[in-house]
């Protein structure tokens, strides 16, 4: 028995050490698919582009599962593609993207062990990035930075550089370098290989992979001169300058590896996968809401980081997905949920990304798995067997949109009050009783307005209370306590505040801009108004 038990714990460190789980974080545009399709195409994950799901049509397959997604032409799923790479299980966990952003995007770096944070060469550091990075950097996850786009004209390298030093508050290590400015890429060299060019030719059809090459330091002066000479000295200034990669410091989220290239041709992007590999950590000890941690080698153990209903309208389905922290996942084990103390059977388990599923039968740490029709499930549950594990709950985040939900039909009330209790619990918004207008009224809160839409399509259609929603001018959070929230009431008439309670019970001061925010604060500078994660500012 206790070989058999040491033969699984080997197993299952064996199969940990080769998971590498992490997420593309970025703003709109600056070419998460692309590099997603072209991270998977490396790997030989999918045969031809277009599995991963794209705006619009452009390019291939937008998920069909909610009319919602179809209209706008954006897909609200999130899940996790697996792939391989030398010898190692890549799982790159999909984060919502495109211009409407939502919790679920936050949630995501709750189930990885890194981010690759993808800049565009042109615009640098854009305000979801640094909302995104934000949270990485309050989870303790490491950042990798890919800089794309380089092939086309866009800023200089030393000043990207300088701004994430400066606003992101990280210190940049390029691992990589651009031969050539953007807009003129050549190739690449390696910190660690200076003695090399890896040298990029586009084909002139455009959206294909570039002709690799590799150059040896004399060719390279030869036929790309100064180019190449000037590559070696910035290198050389940004490293001399700076505290050279430093693997705890990475970790730690002191330092960021930085990598450039171009996505849609496929530059640099085998290196950055092999940094996935060779930088970014396996998935290791998890710690527990009470103290203490779950070793990955421990009986099972799961974190629900994001639940998608109604993927299927024909089936009114709703899949949980679990990140596997701890031991070894089988389809059809029993699984007790560690908010309730219950146990659920595991019969329908499946891998999803995009439109594809497919039937998951052993996980192991750090892969995902979607459990399908799980409906006592909720985001920030934990899972496990054997000895008892809880994982802290999942921070809210700050939301930026506000609206007040009203039933359009009253006599439908009790619907209503059950569709939103159970979509606040899901964590589709927050919902907030305001002081002045009562719980009659509560006002739904997001992050990105595209979980509004998601409210009135489920309201509507799986709660069968169709409801109005009253879009607020408030912008801003704040976390205040009884003291706090005694003073807001009586300012309640100045205008551009207003006193909210979660359904967590924490109060949220709401303002309507900074300028609001600051005045209300000077006058009452003993308030306690603390901003929430990830706030705009
Ligand atoms: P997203 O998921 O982050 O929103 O970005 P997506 O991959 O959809 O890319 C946004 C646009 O940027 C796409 O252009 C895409 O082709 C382009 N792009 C991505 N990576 C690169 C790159 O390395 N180099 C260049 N030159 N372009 C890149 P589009 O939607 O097809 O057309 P348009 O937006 O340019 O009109």
């Amino acid at each position: 028995m206790s070989n058999e038990l040491s033969a699984t714990t080997i197993q299952v460190l064996d199969e940990a050490g080769r998971r590498r789980t992490f997420a593309v974080i970025s703003h709109p545009d600056a070419g998460k698919s692309t590099l997603t399709e072209a991270l998977a195409l490396h790997a030989h994950a999918i045969t031809s582009a277009g599995a991963v799901h794209g705006k619009g049509g452009r390019r291939g397959v937008t998920s069909d599962w909610m009319e919602l997604e179809r209209d706008r032409g954006i897909s609200v799923t999130s899940a996790a593609l697996q792939f391989d790479h030398r010898g190692h299980v890549m799982n790159l966990v999909d984060t919502p993207g495109h211009a409407d952003f939502s919790e679920d995007t936050y949630r995501v770096l709750a189930a990885v062990d890194c981010a690759i944070m993808l800049v565009d060469a042109a615009k640098g550091l854009e305000e979801q990035t640094r909302k995104l990075f934000a949270v990485c950097r309050h989870r303790g996850v490491p950042v990798i930075t890919f800089i794309n786009k380089w092939d086309r004209r866009g800023r200089e390298a030393l000043a990207l550089l300088d701004d994430i030093e400066t606003h992101l508050g990280i210190t940049p290590v390029p691992v990589v370098w651009p031969v050539g400015d953007a807009g003129n890429l050549r190739g690449l060299v390696q910190a660690e290989n200076t003695g090399q060019m890896l040298r990029f030719t586009k084909v002139p059809a455009g959206t294909h992979a570039a002709i690799e090459e590799t150059l040896t330091a004399e060719q390279a002066v030869e036929e790309e001169g100064e180019t190449w000479e000037n590559a070696l000295m910035e290198l050389e200034l940004v490293l001399s300058s700076g505290p050279g990669y430093d693997q705890e410091a990475f970790e730690a989220g002191k330092i960021s590896p930085v990598f450039f290239g171009a996505a849609l041709t496929n530059i640099g992007v085998k290196l950055l996968l092999d940094a996935v590999v060779d930088l970014a950590p396996a998935p290791g000890p998890r710690p527990l809401a009470n103290g203490g941690a779950r070793a990955v080698e421990s009986e099972f153990s799961g974190l629900v980081f994001k639940i998608q209903a109604n993927m299927d309208p024909a089936h009114r389905d709703r899949i949980a997905f679990v990140r596997v922290c701890s031991g070894v996942f089988e389809r059809g084990m029993n699984v007790t949920r560690a908010a309730s103390g219950r146990s659920l059977t595991t019969k329908y388990a499946h891998t999803v990304f995009g439109a594809e599923r497919t039937v998951v039968d052993t996980a192991y740490p750090g892969d995902v798995v979607g459990l399908i029709n799980a409906a006592a499930l909720r985001v920030g549950d934990t899972l496990y067997t054997g000895k008892k594990a809880e994982f802290p709950p999942l921070p809210a985040f700050a939301p930026e949109f506000f609206a007040v939900a009203r039933p359009k039909d009253i006599s439908r009330s009790k619907q209503f009050r059950k569709g939103v209790s159970q979509l606040d619990e899901e964590g589709v918004v927050q919902v907030l009783v305001s002081d002045r207008r009562g719980d009659q009224a509560p006002v739904m809160a997001a992050v990105g307005p595209m979980q509004f839409d998601v409210v009135l399509h489920r309201m509507e259609h799986e709660f069968s209370s169709p409801i109005t929603l009253d879009h607020l001018s408030y912008r801003l959070a704040r976390v205040t306590d009884a003291a706090g929230a005694a003073e807001l009431s009586k300012a309640r008439l100045t205008d551009g505040e207003v006193l909210t309670r979660r359904s967590d019970d924490v109060l949220l001061a709401l303002f309507a801009d900074k300028w609001h925010l600051n005045a209300f604060q000077r006058a009452k500078p003993d308030i306690k108004l603390e901003p929430l994660i990830a706030t705009a500012e």
